[in-house]
């Protein structure tokens, strides 16, 4: 098996492994899902000491939201806020999961607009199609794929949302690559992700350790780009108006402890997880 692949399945084990424990605690209504952070990497059980991914939503957010939707959010921060939807536009969200913000980006588009969610992984999608049928809204639909090679037309989408997932694409070139394809031209890109503010300490040096570590790719870590890295990939596919914005710092206290990370000195871990911040990315398909 190849590095692309390995990661890729690495990946997809992990959160098809997630939304089968939601997909389940639909019959004994028991178990939670939370993200980012247990020994083996992103998303546990709701009892982990991980707080990434809590708190994202307000409570007018998740009005009429189902609980299991709410219960399988592992993203990193809530794009749909911030990114501006107006009724009628499109949306697109790579890496879908359980379809939070996708049944959120439906209220806001409205009935004349649509929302796609993208992923993967086949038990999210099932979550997903579960989740908008519970909640009754028509106005979704969601795709099998990679988000590296979208199966949607050129210039066929408004805003492309995201939660936490580019971090976990093998080759983000070719993600931003086909985002930028499939915007129309003034096509907004409105991410949440976790992003190393400043790159990863020198005193770390090129941890190869870090990347071979499958689990911490799958814990949103290993996988996660530098800001320059998301200036420079964005700008490198065409991208005008980048702008990257911090909605969330981290510290050791917020991290359940981790393989990779218990082999750092507690300093450098600390200045490690100081680094990895969510940030919300706004970028721009210049106007044709
Ligand atoms: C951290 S979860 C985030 C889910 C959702 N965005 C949320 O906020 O709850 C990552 C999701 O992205 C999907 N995913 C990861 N890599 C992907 C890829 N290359 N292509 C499509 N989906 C991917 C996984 O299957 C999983 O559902």
């Amino acid at each position: 098996m190849d590095r692309t692949t390995e990661i890729r399945e690495a990946v997809r084990e992990r959160y098809g492994s997630l939304a089968r424990q939601v997909l389940t605690a639909r019959d004994d209504g028991q178990q939670a899902v939370a993200c980012c952070g247990t020994a083996s990497g992103c998303c546990t059980e709701a009892t982990s000491s991980d707080t990434i991914s809590q708190g994202l939503y307000s409570l007018d957010d998740l009005e009429g939201v189902p609980l299991k939707a709410a219960l399988a959010s592992l993203g990193c921060g809530n794009p749909t806020a911030l990114a501006e939807l107006h009724p009628g536009e499109i949306v697109l969200d790579l890496g879908s999961g359980g379809g939070i913000d996708v049944l959120l980006s439906a209220r806001r588009v409205g009935p004349s607009g649509k929302a796609y969610g993208l992923d993967m992984t086949d038990e999210m999608l099932a979550l997903a199609r579960q989740n908008a049928a519970e909640a009754g809204v028509t106005n979704v639909e969601f795709l099998k794929g990679d988000i590296a090679a979208i199966p949607l037309p050129d210039a066929s989408v408004d805003v492309i949302i995201s939660n936490c997932v580019i971090n976990l694409a093998v080759d983000k070139q070719a993600v931003f690559r086909e985002a930028f394809r499939v915007l129309k031209p003034g096509g907004r890109f409105a991410v949440s992700d976790i992003v190393i503010h400043g790159g990863l300490p020198a005193a770390l040096g090129d941890d190869a350790a870090l990347r071979r570590d499958l689990s911490a790719w799958a814990g949103c870590i290993a996988g996660a780009l530098t800001d320059e890295e998301y200036r420079v990939g964005l700008a490198t596919a065409g991208f005008d108006t980048i702008e990257l914005e911090v909605t969330r710092r981290y510290t050791l206290a917020d991290v359940p402890p981790q393989a990779w990370l218990a082999r750092l000195a507690p300093e450098l871990a600390r200045e490690v997880i100081g680094r990895f911040a969510s940030t919300f990315v706004r970028a721009r398909k210049p106007a044709a």
